[in-house]
C-alpha cells in the first residue's frame, strides 16, 4: 500500500511529510537556519513563494518549522493550510517584538499569554463581542516549565498584534502599553485565533529586538544570538 502524499494547497506544494509539532519563524531564511543547524536529518517541504519549510527530527522526534511570512494575514494562511490540509496540531511562534515597558530589555523573552490586535483579522468569526486570541495554557505551561529549567528569565503576558508597523497614531502603541501589553509584534493574534476555530494548540515565544520608548534595537549579529536563548525554549516543547 502507497502513503499518499496530502494534496497541494495554494501556499504549500508538500515535497516531504509535516510533522505535527512546527516552528514558525516569520522570516523563512530562519526557518533554513534553525532547520540546519539544530534538526537532524532535514528535508525541504516547501518552497512556493520562498516560504520555505523543513521536518526533520530533534532528539529523535519529529519536528518542522516553516517561514509564515509578516503581519496577520500570512500567518493566518499559513496556519490555516498547515492545520486543515497537513494535520499540524502544535504550532508555535518564534518571533521579534517591540517593548514599551521599563519592566522589559532588548534580548528579554517574552511568552505570550493572549495576543490584542487591532486587526480586522477576527471579524471573519463573527462574535457578538470581542475576543480575546489566547494562547494554549498546555503549550504555555510547558514552555515556562522549560524556561525555569534553563534558568532563563521570561516575561508572561498580554502582546499586541498589530497591522501597522509604522503607525500614523504615536499614541496607539502607549495606550496599549498603559493596558499591560508587554510586547508589538505583527502575528500571533491571527495564529491563536486560527488555531482556537480549528482546536489545535498554539504558542507564541517572542525575543525583545526593539526598545521602542528607549530608542533601542538589536543589530543583526545581535539578534541571532539573543535568538538562540528563545530556540532553546521552543526545540524542548517537541
Ligand atoms: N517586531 C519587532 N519589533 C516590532 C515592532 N516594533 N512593531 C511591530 N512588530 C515588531
Amino acid at each position: 500500500m502507497s502513503v499518499q502524499t496530502p494534496a497541494a494547497t495554494p501556499h504549500i506544494k508538500p515535497l516531504a511529510d509535516i510533522a505535527e509539532t512546527i516552528l514558525l519563524p516569520g522570516d523563512p531564511l530562519r526557518a533554513r537556519f534553525i532547520a540546519e543547524t539544530f534538526l537532524d536529518d532535514a528535508v525541504c517541504f516547501n518552497e512556493v513563494r520562498g516560504m520555505l519549510g523543513y521536518t526533520g527530527t530533534y532528539r529523535g522526534r519529529p519536528l518542522s518549522v516553516m517561514g509564515t511570512g509578516m503581519g496577520m494575514p500570512s500567518m493566518g494562511l499559513y496556519s490555516h493550510e498547515l492545520i486543515h490540509s497537513f494535520g499540524v496540531r502544535e504550532l508555535i511562534r518564534v518571533g521579534s517584538c517591540g517593548t514599551l515597558s521599563e519592566d522589559i530589555d532588548l534580548f528579554d523573552v517574552i511568552l505570550a499569554q493572549g495576543a490584542s490586535t487591532d486587526s480586522a483579522f477576527l471579524h471573519q468569526f463573527r462574535l457578538p463581542g470581542t475576543y480575546a486570541p489566547l494562547s494554549s495554557y498546555r503549550l504555555l505551561d510547558k514552555a515556562k516549565q522549560i524556561a525555569d529549567r534553563q534558568g532563563r528569565p521570561v516575561h508572561v503576558g498580554n502582546v499586541l498584534s498589530s497591522d501597522v508597523f509604522y503607525d500614523a497614531d504615536e499614541t496607539a502603541l502607549p495606550r496599549w502599553a498603559a493596558m499591560g501589553v508587554l510586547g508589538v509584534e505583527m502575528e500571533a493574534a491571527a495564529l491563536f485565533a486560527t488555531a482556537a476555530a480549528a482546536g489545535v494548540d498554539a504558542l507564541a515565544i517572542l525575543t525583545v529586538s526593539d526598545h521602542i520608548t528607549r530608542g533601542q534595537a538589536a543589530t543583526p549579529e545581535q539578534r541571532q544570538t539573543a535568538f538562540t536563548a528563545m530556540i532553546d525554549i521552543a526545540l524542548e516543547m517537541a
